[in-house]
């Protein structure tokens, strides 16, 4: 299970609330893979997609608005991993992949990025109200 804590936070509520929400997400979803058929597990994908799409575009809107200079690297960063699973989901409708890798996959690698390239807005963001 993913827990957020203080150590994941980039310093910006409304950032904060949203990955709060994504653990979240990735733990209802470890847990509700298991035992459904494979119509129910591709909504579930599906819906973890969706909301890192949408949690994707709120966060680059939120570097745009503050003048953060990574922002091009960053939107990469986001559209590099909406790729990635676009894959995933490929190989999982092919029977090639199990719906809970690609979660634990998701969930490494939210967390990696939480931790360095969000917190690097994050800290931008803290310096820029100061
Ligand atoms: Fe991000």
């Amino acid at each position: 299970m993913l827990e957020w804590n203080q150590k994941l936070s980039v310093g910006v509520e409304s950032i904060d609330l949203q990955h709060r929400y994504l653990l979240d997400l990735i733990n209802r979803l470890s847990i509700e893979l298991e035992g459904h058929d494979s119509a129910y597990q591709a909504r579930l994908i599906d819906e973890l997609g969706s909301y890192a799409r949408q949690h994707f575009t709120a966060e680059e809107n939120f570097m745009y608005k503050l003048g953060y200079p990574g922002l091009e690297d960053h939107c990469k960063i986001h559209q590099d991993l909406l790729e990635k699973l676009h894959g995933q989901i490929g190989l999982y409708l092919m029977d090639m992949l199990d719906a809970e890798e690609i979660v634990k996959y998701v969930s490494a690698w939210a967390v990696r990025h939480v931790l360095t390239d969000d917190k690097k807005f994050g800290e931008f963001a803290t310096k820029a109200k100061s």
